[in-house]
């Protein structure tokens, strides 16, 4: 009843004609029953959302700022990415968390003004090696997520995914086991569930993130729970992301 969902985080790559000929190439393999996201660099948005325009590609955006508009220098508001034609916002990525500083309480923030402007979610959530090592996994996510999602109305939720990527796969080529992923997702949607009910529960989207390549994706995606997949260094490269995309149908 999930439809799978495969979306490229490009971060910080790219350049204009590189990011539009990317997006070109993921628009042209359309692939029947599997959803489609990209999240270009901030000033690559304008080109993307142009070059799929009218297609079934799904443009976000890699961050979005708590606050509606004004004296916030190098933010970018959910307005303003809808505006320019993004329909997602990525928020609580773990480059975000760590490399940041993001707090929870600031990355609800961004959730909730992202819901409230009309834009989809995806709330990326994660442990980091000594978190897992530590038997703190589950806490740590769940924490993350109950916190992500706090004062979110059953409706607004229809708008969210989960990305769940632990930290120690995301860059690293070591991918999460099909088993050790498992694991988290149907725990998660455990958690939906005693949040909002197990039929909302059941209609939310939990991708798996880190380290995703087209030699695992099919086995990782194949896992009941797991919805999709969050890919970062292969989106980059067609040759990469596009059997990924078909790995999901
Ligand atoms: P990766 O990144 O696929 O390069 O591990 C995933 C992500 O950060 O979303």
């Amino acid at each position: 009843m999930r439809t799978p969902y495969v979306a490229g985080n490009w971060k910080m790559n790219l350049d204009r004609r590189a990011a539009r000929d990317l997006a070109v190439a993921v628009r042209e393999h359309a692939v029947s029953g599997v959803d489609v996201g990209l999240f270009p660099a901030m000033v690559h948005l304008d080109e993307v959302t142009r070059a799929t325009a009218g297609s079934h590609v799904k443009v976000g955006g890699q961050n979005c700022s708590d606050e509606q508009e004004g004296a916030f220098t190098g933010e970018v508001s959910a307005r303003m990415l809808k505006d320019i034609g993004a329909t997602v916002a990525l928020i609580g990525h773990s480059e975000r968390r760590h490399v940041y500083g993001e707090s929870d309480e600031f990355i609800a923030r961004k959730v909730r003004k992202a819901l409230e402007d009309g834009l989809e979610v995806m709330l990326c959530v994660g442990e980091t090696i000594e978190e897992r090592r530590d038997g703190r996994t589950e806490a740590v996510c769940k924490a993350q997520l109950i916190s992500g999602l706090e004062g979110i109305d059953a409706a607004a939720l229809a708008r969210v995914s989960v990305a769940y990527e632990p930290v120690w796969a995301i860059g690293t080529g070591e991918t999460a086991s099909p088993e050790q992923a498992g694991a988290v997702h149907s725990y998660l949607r455990g958690v939906l569930s005693g949040a909002f009910g197990e039929d909302h529960a059941a209609a939310m989207r939990i991708l798996y993130g880190g380290s995703v390549k087209p030699t695992n994706a099919a086995e990782l995606m194949a896992v009941p729970d797991i919805d999709g997949a969050l890919v970062g260094g292969a989106s980059l490269r067609p040759e990469l992301f596009l059997p990924i995309i078909d790995a999901a149908s």
